[in-house]
C-alpha cells in the first residue's frame, strides 16, 4: 500500500532532476543546489497514469480537490469555470467512445470534467439586467479556459500530494456538442478537458516523461532559439529511450511533434472546433 499513499518515494533532487530532464542533459539545466522541498519534490515526479485500480477515494478527497481547484488564482476572481464528476457507467461509456476508447475514463474511481463556464456570469447578467457586452468576445472565452485549466491543475498537484494519480483528457474536444448534451451543459459552457483520477495500478508503467532541456523553453531577455537545434537531438534520443522502456512504439519526440501536427486528420474533429463552440453559445468575437 506504501507505493499507493506515497507514490513519491524518497529521492534525492539529482535523482529527481534526471527522470525529469533524463541522463545526458545539455550542462546549462538546474544547477545541483537550488532549492528543493517535498512540494517541488512532489511536482518533479508528475507523471500521466493510465490504468487505475478500482479502489474507491477515501470520503472527503473530491470535495478537497475541489477546494485546491478553487484556490487557484482566477481573472479578476470571476472564477468562470465549473466541474462535473460522472459516475454513471452509460455516460462514462460514451465519453470513453467520444475519447477513442480510452478505457481508462471507465475505469477510473473518479472522472471530472473541467468546464469553462460563462453560462454562470451570463445568468448574473440577466438576473441584474445588465447586457455582459464583453461576453462574446476571444479575451473572455481565453479566461475561461485558462481559469477551468489552473483550477485542474491544481486539483492534481492536490491529487498527487494524496497519493493519487491522474490523466487529463484532451479528447473530450473530439465532440464537444456531444459531450455537452451528455452532461446537460448551458449555454456559453463546454468541456474544456476531462480528468481521470485514482490510484495507479502498479502493473500499468508509469514511468516520468523526461521534458525537453531549460535551455529550449527558458530564455532570458530575449527570446533565443539557438540551442533548440542541438537540444532537440539531445531529447529526440531521450524520449526514444523512454519510449522503448515504457512499451510505446519507440519514436522520437520530432515524429511524434509531426505525426501529432502534420496531417489535419490528427486533430481527430477538433478542426470543428470554432464552429461547434458557435453552436454551443461561443460567438467568439
Ligand atoms: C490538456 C491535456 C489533454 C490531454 N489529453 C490526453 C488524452 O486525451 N489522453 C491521454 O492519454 N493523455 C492526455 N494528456 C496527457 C499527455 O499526453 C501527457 O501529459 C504528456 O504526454 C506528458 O506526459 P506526462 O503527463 O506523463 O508527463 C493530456 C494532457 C493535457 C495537458
Amino acid at each position: 500500500m506504501d507505493s499507493l499513499t506515497s507514490p513519491t518515494p524518497e529521492i534525492s533532487r539529482t535523482e529527481a532532476l534526471r527522470r525529469r530532464y533524463g541522463a545526458t542533459p545539455p550542462d546549462d539545466g538546474p544547477p545541483s543546489d537550488g532549492p528543493w522541498n517535498e512540494t517541488i519534490a512532489s511536482l518533479l515526479d508528475h507523471r500521466s497514469v493510465r490504468g487505475f485500480l478500482a479502489d474507491p477515494l477515501p470520503a472527503g478527497t473530491l470535495e478537497t480537490l475541489i477546494a485546491a481547484a478553487q484556490s487557484a488564482a482566477t481573472s479578476s476572481n470571476m472564477q468562470v469555470w465549473s466541474a462535473i464528476t460522472v459516475d454513471d457507467p452509460a455516460t462514462r461509456k460514451e465519453l470513453a467512445s467520444i475519447a477513442g476508447n480510452q478505457k481508462h475514463i471507465e475505469q477510473c474511481p473518479l472522472y471530472l470534467c473541467w468546464i469553462a463556464d460563462l453560462s454562470r456570469n451570463e445568468r448574473l447578467g440577466q438576473a441584474e439586467q445588465v447586457e455582459l457586452e464583453a461576453l462574446p468576445w476571444l479575451e473572455t472565452f481565453m479566461v475561461a479556459c485558462i481559469d477551468a485549466a489552473l483550477a485542474a491543475q491544481n486539483a492534481v498537484v492536490a491529487a498527487n500530494a494524496l497519493g493519487l494519480r491522474t490523466v487529463y483528457i484532451g479528447a473530450m474536444r473530439n465532440d464537444p456538442a456531444r459531450v455537452a448534451a451528455l452532461l446537460g451543459l448551458p449555454p456559453r459552457s463546454f468541456v474544456v478537458f476531462g480528468l481521470c483520477v485514482g490510484y495507479a495500478d502498479p502493473e500499468a508503467r508509469n514511468e516520468v516523461k523526461p521534458r525537453l532541456s531549460q535551455s529550449t523553453v527558458l530564455h532570458r531577455e530575449r527570446y533565443d532559439a539557438t540551442p533548440e537545434r542541438r537540444d532537440r537531438a539531445l531529447y529526440d534520443a531521450e524520449l526514444e529511450k523512454f519510449s522503448a522502456r515504457n512499451e510505446m512504439a519507440a519514436t522520437t519526440w520530432t515524429r511524434r511533434v509531426l505525426n501529432r501536427m502534420g496531417p489535419i486528420a490528427s486533430m481527430n474533429g477538433r478542426e470543428r472546433l470554432r464552429a461547434t463552440l458557435a453552436r454551443l453559445g461561443f460567438e467568439i468575437r
